[in-house]
């Protein structure tokens, strides 16, 4: 028997969530698990830009040919006009190159391969806690990874300094995963003079910047949620970023992402997207063209970028409004002070809350949050907050 050997593995730990809470029968059950938008109504809408850029696509697509290795150049343009703002130097000077890759996961996959296959670097540094999947990605690669602190948990804030001391452990070269903003899970994003600290370190130690820039539009807008991007740019000459549609297009089962490569010059940016695309051809031969057309229609149309700006809007005010809320009703509840909760961007809140207590809201309560007690604050709505809020007081008090 060849898969006899094969021992199960354990649910995914965001993913895993939502099959679980699917199968829980208690009709009060809360999925606030995977970062996934949910309206006022509890629905993942389609957005209306999305709607009538999929018209225009169905109404004047002709082929379902292959799309080239890289996708489509109009897109890779606009994705970096989105990341670095029109007009950037970056930008006219042709030095970085972008790749569509299926969602923001494939985007940090293909990269990491990249740097694997080209031995750019053999070991990545990665925040902790993060999204759980970066390991993974990473590990799968081929890479070694290192941790580096990120939160505070006494502050609930950045914990800068000690992330910057066991950064000084990388050898030049490494490469520094960052998340570009709305950091996962914590919510805790560097202040600007942080990100320039963090940028001049990079570039005293010799460090690779590799951006995962999953949530640009939920912090506090796309230009201002571009930042650190862009100060890091302005200090390394090289740097990779991962970007994803899922979250700021509701694109999340079209899988959209894109991975752009900042080199120094022109003609390192023509060299790497050549073997970028050997990447890309040995992992999955070339993009799916559906999400990709939608996006770069919404992005060029003026009116559906009009549009979109203003869904995206909609959709981080009601994250924000959702953070006041809970906040208070926790305090209503008696679970203690939660303020902290209003400081964080994007849609994640990571409440402080440890496994067991996370257990006791699955189990007692039909309340699903990831283990390491980070509540996707874009599920929460009026008709949920207040058993959300009096479940947690209960966990808490117990
Ligand atoms: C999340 O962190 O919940 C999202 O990025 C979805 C995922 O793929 O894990």
């Amino acid at each position: 028997m060849f898969f006899d050997h094969i021992e199960a593995a354990p649910a995914d730990p965001i993913l895993g969530l939502t099959e679980a809470y699917k199968n829980d029968p208690n009709p009060n059950k809360i999925n606030l698990g995977v970062g996934v938008y949910q309206n006022e109504a509890g629905v993942t809408p389609v957005l209306s830009c999305v709607k009538q850029a999929e018209q225009q696509i169905l109404e004047t697509e002709t082929s379902k040919s292959y799309l080239p290795i890289t996708g489509l150049p109009e897109f890779g343009r606009l994705t970096r006009e989105l990341v670095f703002g029109q007009g950037h130097e970056i930008i006219a000077a042709k030095r970085a190159v972008t790749c569509h890759c299926p969602g923001g996961t494939g985007a940090l996959r293909i990269g990491m391969d990249f740097i694997k296959q080209q031995n750019v670097s053999p070991t990545v540094w990665i925040s902790d806690p993060t999204w759980a999947n970066h390991y993974q990605i990473a590990t799968a690669a081929g890479l070694n990874f290192e941790r580096y602190p990120y939160y505070d948990r006494a502050t609930h804030g950045l914990a800068f300094d000690r992330m910057l001391e066991t950064l000084s452990q990388a050898k030049p070269g490494d490469v520094v995963l960052l998340h570009a903003c709305c950091h996962n899970p914590t919510g805790i994003d560097p202040t600007l003079e942080q990100w320039e600290q963090i940028a001049d370190f990079l570039k005293e130690k010799q460090l690779l910047p590799f951006m995962d820039f999953a949530y640009q539009g939920f912090g506090h807008g796309i230009e201002e949620d571009a930042q650190g991007v862009r100060i890091i740019a302005s200090r390394c000459p090289e740097m990779i970023i991962a970007s994803s549609f899922s979250k700021n297009l509701g694109l999340y089962n079209e899988r959209v992402g894109a991975l752009t490569v900042v080199c120094a010059d022109e003609a390192a940016a023509a060299r790497v997207i050549s073997q970028v695309k050997i990447s890309v051809r040995t992992a999955i031969s070339n993009p799916p063209a559906h999400g990709e057309k939608i996006v770069t229609t919404v992005l060029s149309d003026p009116q559906l970028r009009a549009l979109w700006e203003e869904e995206l809007t909609g959709m981080r005010e009601r994250i924000r409004d959702m953070r006041v809320l809970l906040a208070s009703k926790l305090k209503e509840a008696g679970a203690g002070d939660f303020d902290f909760v209003m400081e964080q961007n994007g849609m994640f809140s990571f409440s402080g809350l440890n496994k067991d207590q996370v257990e006791t809201l699955k189990k007692e309560h039909g309340i699903y949050i990831v283990g390491s007690g980070r509540i996707c604050v874009a599920g929460i709505n009026q008709r949920n907050v207040d058993a959300l809020a009096k479940a947690i007081a209960a966990v808490v008090k117990a």
